[in-house]
Parts: C-alpha cells; structure tokens; sequence
C-alpha cells in the first residue's frame, strides 16, 4: 500500500475553494513526478499509452485499432474480443485465488455469506446456464431488480458471459420506474427477489414487480430470489424460484464466455438528465473494463489480497464499477452489505469495517456527515487498524467533513481519495492516485485528473478560466469508459454532452482550479440536484407532481441540507377549487414515492397563488432557489433571460414571506 508521505499535515493543507482561511501548502508545480510523466504521456499518446493498459486484461483477440474516433463516438479496442464475466472470475480461478475470498455478504438480519472465487464462478456458471435454459441469448437485455445480495453481482457477471447487457434497476424505485426502463430496453426477462430488507421492514419486490410487468409487454419470464421467505404470487409459465431452476446445480453445464467485441454492451444503466425520462447510458466492454482496472490500481491501489468495501448500492454505477467490474477484475475480495449503515444500530458500518479486516474503504460525504452527527465515540469503539484507504464520492465533500473522515474512520493514518465522475464517465475521473504516486491532499479538492483524462474548466465561451475562477468542466479528449451511447436516443447523447462545447465532453459541473492546479468540483451547473449523492433531475419530479389530480403546475428547486447535501423543495401551484391541506400534502408525497421511489421524497412543500415566471413562460428557478434554501437573490446582473432585475426581485419578495399554513413540512 502507497502511503501518503505527507498525511499528517494534510488537513492542515489549504481548504476552501475560495481560500478563506486556507494555508499555502508553497506548492507550486505538478506535485507528483510519476504522475505527472505518465499524465504528460498519456496526453502525447493516447494510443501507446492505453494500448499498455489493455494488455494487462485477458483477451481472446487482440485490438487491431485502439482508437477510431469518429466523433463524438468512441470505438476502444476495435477489433478486440473479451469478457467482463471472464476477466472478474476465470482468470482468477486459473490461480492461487481460486480459494481465496470474493465476496463476503452481511445481511441485514446478521447473516453471512462467504463466496470464494471459485464458488463465484460456479454460480456464475449456474445462473448463466438458467438464463440460456429461459431463452436468454447474446444481445438480448435483461434487467435486475434486486436488494444487495450475491445473486446481483453473480446475475450482473451471468449476463456479462452469455454477451446479454444487463440493466440493474435500483430495488428502492417504483413499479412505474421498473417499467419506464423496462419498456425502454425491451427487456424479455427480469430477475427480482420476493422481498427485501429495509431497516428491519420487508419490502415485497416480486409484487411491485407484477406491478411493473403489467405495463411492460416485452416481459416473456420472471425469476425470483427467495430472499425474504414471504409470500409471493407465482404466475404459472412466467415466474420460476431461481432455486427451481437451478435444482441442485450439479445438472448445471458449464457455460462458456462468449468471446465479445470490445464494443459490445456490457451495461445500460438509467440516470437523471435535465429533461425528460431518465437516460439510458450504454457502456461497452473493452474500454469500461479497460478504464476501471486501471483507474483502481492508480486511485486505490488494489492488490488481490485488499479487502475493499464500497459502500454504494450496487444499483447505482458506483455500485457497477467499484463493488462489481474493478475490484473483481483486480481478484479482490469486496464486502457486500444489504441493510442501512446506523441499523439496527450506529455500530452496524464499524461492526463490518473490524469483523472483515476492511482495508479500502468507500463511501459518500452524506454518509460522512450522518455519522458526524452521531459523534465519534461510535467509531472509535472498534478495532479500524485494518483500514489503509479511504473514498469519497457522489457530491463535494466539505471539508469539515473530509476532516472528521480522515482523523476518527482514517485514526490520521489513511490518505482519503476524493473520487470525482458520473455515471456516463463510467470510472473514476479527477482523484489522488496514492497508486501512482501520493500528491499532497487538500481536504475538498478531488486534485488531479487521472492518466488519460484531459480535464479543463472552461469559461462559456469555451476559454479556460483562470486560477480560483468557476467555470464549466469538460473534458477535451475520449478516454476509454466513457459512454458509448444512449440508449436508443443518439439526438439526446450528442445533445446532452457534446453540443454545449464544440469537441468537448460536457460535465454539467461547476469546476475550479487553484494557483497549484488543483481541481475543486463545485455542484452541478444544470437543473440537476444531488440528493443524498444521487442524481434526481427537476424535470423528472416536476413531470411526476403534476401527474398528480389536484396538482396545476409545479416547479422543483433544491436547498442545501446539512446531511444530504442538498434536499427537494417543492413548489406547487392547485387547480381552480382545490385547497392545500395536510391530506394533500401527504396524498403528493406518497405519489411520489409511487411514481419515483422513495429518492424523491421532498422536504418541503410550499403551496403558492402562482410560480415566478419571465415574460416567455420559464420559471425563475434563481428565485425558486434563494427562497427554497433562505438566501438573499445574490448577484443579478448576468440575468440570462429577457426578465428584468425588477422583475425578478419582485418575484422573491412575494414568495419570500411564506411560511405558517403554507409551508408545509415533508
Ligand atoms: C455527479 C454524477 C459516479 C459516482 C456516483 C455519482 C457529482 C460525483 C463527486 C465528487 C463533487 C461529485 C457531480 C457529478 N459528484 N463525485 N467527488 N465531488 N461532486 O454518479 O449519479 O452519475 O452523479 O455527482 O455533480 O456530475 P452520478
């Protein structure tokens, strides 16, 4: 493990993205030789450079091109043939690991599963061969609405192997979100679990999937994890136990990995954008398989014998490169939690951190800060000698955060990576790389961008800022996990990403660097909220509260929350007749937890006469914001709008008194 030579003083290290109170670190060139001679090779060539890092995968064949950029698409690898499930199980099994641990599970009850690797690859092998037997076939979609049990990463691996593109539906969203995504992929199969535990309570996943499945006409067959053991209703010809059809797998036949192209897609997975639907993103197999094996060796430093727990839920991508593809690619063993970090008590997270000798461990600010609120004597209760690494992810971390991370879950031994990217960049983006090189750490700042990525904040003209100047952060050259596409919407992949700046990859992030170069991410720059670290657009909660009877229009803006980061104001105009009340207010909430899941549960409610408009019809979100998180309007003279100064400011002051009947409380 690489050790920060510095780490003792880094917290003491400049802080705050606008240098209030900070102290000069006098750092004043790239601070990490190795880092800086491959960055500079990476830029000078790309080809040579990434084509060293793809020979360290297995491949059937190799590329016969590492690169045909026919903007803006990508095409990694061209030529190559892999396998994901092949380079995460096989080749491990072909050595020592295959007795050594891949997966250690904790249920949320207190139960454990233990999988070594050669245990993964026979139930990978199983699950594989029950696909084929329901007609699943190369090509096809399936999707996976399960809780955090093995069966997820072995089903994600089962669809890798047969070249079927999985699509993990997140178990805590809605039967309308199952069939939005379903009807979008075309999905034939899902594979769901009767139930699943939320701190203590039984969640009944198979019904809210009968739910889905009466809206999605592609859905041929189901198959269903027992997990929680309660009643579910089976439909005759369409729903399997999975334990029916693997009987008692040794029937099971071997099933051998197709040997893929490197383009084919390993995964389509859903996220907010500004409009609309969520967006299908598309990834590939060489490149994002390419991508994260590589980025984990220079951002976490993993070995085969590192015992990594992210924290995330494999439903979100986090969960897909860094609890599933990278980790397993490098032979790792991953921890597995189902259940909520404080249940049954504020133990539970350190309980595993000691019991399975964590020595990487990866989590969000949010998750950060929930336990600042509980106080350190939690923590500092158990043995997290072990830990050697620690993660950020999702949303900025703040650096008070950052500093109650790294002395009371770090013990000020562990460097904290503070890993920036999307879901669309496929892997880590701008982070240290302690796996290269250890840099001198500034608690807030994400650093530097990894080998191979050509970051750049950006004024709106496209020139780069100057030091300590925000601007929008792109990214000027391909790299191999980006995105291949979304699914079945080109218009909106060009749209979305590479229309705003001409040859560049757009973000939708504020960015800023210092006068040392450093990167300090600073939210989202689009109509785009980060609620607890997950992505929600307005739009899609918008579209969601006007679906609802009563609802005339509506209009979504985010405050900033302590814990969460950022939370969901709602503001709600009614039609003609219809009054706020209580009922209502509850009657919308729980409308929303239906048609979205519980994510998009607001904080608060306000009823209003009517929503701040400009004289073309668009909402005055700069006004819904200052009064949704009690802030002055702050500086209007860059008004992007035909609106006036007037206008606007007179629009906050009539909302800016609610409060009492109005303000209602989520
Ligand atoms: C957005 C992407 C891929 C990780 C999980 C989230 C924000 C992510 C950081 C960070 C500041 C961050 C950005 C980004 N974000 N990591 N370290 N510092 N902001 O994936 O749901 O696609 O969200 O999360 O705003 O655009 P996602």
């Amino acid at each position: 493990m690489a050790q920060v030579e510095s780490n003792k003083q880094q917290p003491g290290s400049a802080d705050t993205p606008d240098g209030a109170g900070s102290l000069d670190t006098g750092v004043r060139v790239w601070p990490s030789k190795r880092y800086a001679e491959m960055h500079r090779r990476s830029m000078e060539d790309p080809q040579g450079f990434w084509s060293d890092q793809a020979r360290k995968l297995d491949w059937y064949k190799t590329w016969d091109r590492v690169l045909d950029w026919d903007a803006p698409y990508a095409h990694w690898f061209v030529g190559g043939k892999l396998n994901a499930s092949y380079q995460c199980v096989d080749r491990h099994v072909k050595t020592w690991r295959r007795s050594k641990v891949a997966i250690y599970w904790e249920g949320e009850a207190g139960e454990t599963r233990v999988l070594s690797y050669s245990t993964l690859f026979r139930e990978v092998n199983h699950c594989a061969a029950v696909l084929q037997k329901l007609g699943v076939q190369k090509g096809d979609r399936v999707a996976l609405y399960l809780p955090m049990v093995p069966e997820l990463p072995i089903f994600m691996l089962a669809c890798a192997r047969i070249g079927a593109t999985h699509t993990v539906i997140f178990s805590g969203f809605s039967a309308q979100s199952i069939a939005d995504r379903v009807n979008d992929t075309g999905t034939k199969l899902i594979v769901t679990a009767d139930g699943g535990y939320r701190r203590g309570k039984v969640v009944a996943l198979k019904e809210i999937t009968d739910e889905a499945v009466k809206m999605c006409p592609s859905v041929e067959k189901v198959i269903v994890v027992k997990r929680t053991g309660q009643k579910a209703p089976m439909k005759e010809g369409r729903d399997f136990w999975l334990s029916d059809l693997l009987g008692d797998g040794e029937s099971q036949p071997k099933v051998k990995p197709e040997a893929l192209d490197s383009a084919h897609p390993l995964y389509i997975l859903y996220t907010s954008g500004t409009t609309g639907k969520p967006k299908g993103v598309v990834h590939g197999t060489g490149g994002y398989m390419v991508y994260n094996h590589s980025a984990y060796q220079w951002v976490f430093d993993i070995k085969e014998d590192s015992v990594y727990w992210c924290t995330a839920d494999v439903g979100w991508v986090t969960g897909h490169s860094c609890i599933v593809y990278a980790p397993l690619s490098h032979g790792a063993a991953i921890v597995l939690y189902e259940g909520a970090p404080d249940y049954p008590s504020v133990h539970r997270w350190w309980d595993i951190v000691q019991k399975y000798g964590v020595t990487i461990f990866y989590t969000s600010p949010t998750a950060v800060r929930l336990f600042m609120r509980y106080g350190p004597e939690w923590p500092q209760k158990h043995d997290m000698s072990s830990l050697e690494l620690l993660g950020s992810v999702g949303e900025p971390i703040n650096p008070e955060a950052w500093r109650w991370y790294y002395k009371y879950i770090g013990g000020e031994r562990c460097p904290i990576v503070d890993t920036w990217w999307q879901t669309e960049t496929g892997g880590i983006m701008i982070s240290p790389t302690p796996g290269i090189e250890p840099v001198p750490l500034k608690p807030g700042s994400a650093t530097f961008p990894l080998p191979g990525i050509d970051a750049a904040v950006v004024d709106s003209d496209g020139k780069e800022t100057l030091p300590r100047q925000t601007g929008y952060l792109t990214i000027r050259k391909p790299w191999p996990g980006m995105l291949v596409d979304i699914y079945g919407a080109p218009d909106r992949y060009k749209e979305a990403y590479w229309s705003r700046f001409p040859g560049s990859y757009y973000t939708g992030d504020f960015a800023m660097r210092d006068e040392d170069g450093y990167f300090w991410l600073l939210g989202r720059a689009d109509e785009v909220l980060k609620v607890a670290g997950h992505r929600i657009g307005t739009a899609e909660v918008e579209d969601a509260v006007v679906s609802y009877p009563d609802v005339a229009e509506a209009a979504v803006a985010g405050k900033p929350d302590p814990v969460k980061g950022e939370a969901i104001v709602l503001f709600v105009t009614l039609k003609q007749g219809v009054s706020a009340s209580p009922a209502l207010k509850d009657g919308l909430v729980k409308h929303l937890r239906r048609v979205i899941g519980p994510v998009a549960t607001p904080d608060e409610i306000y009823f209003v006469d009517s929503l701040p408009k400009t004289r073309s019809g668009k909402i005055m979100r700069r006004v819904l914001k200052a009064v949704a998180s009690e802030q002055k309007l702050g500086d209007l003279t860059t008004l992007e709008d035909e609106t006036s100064v007037e206008e606007v400011k007179r629009a906050y002051e009539s909302l800016k008194g609610l409060s009492g009947g109005v303000k209602e409380k989520g």
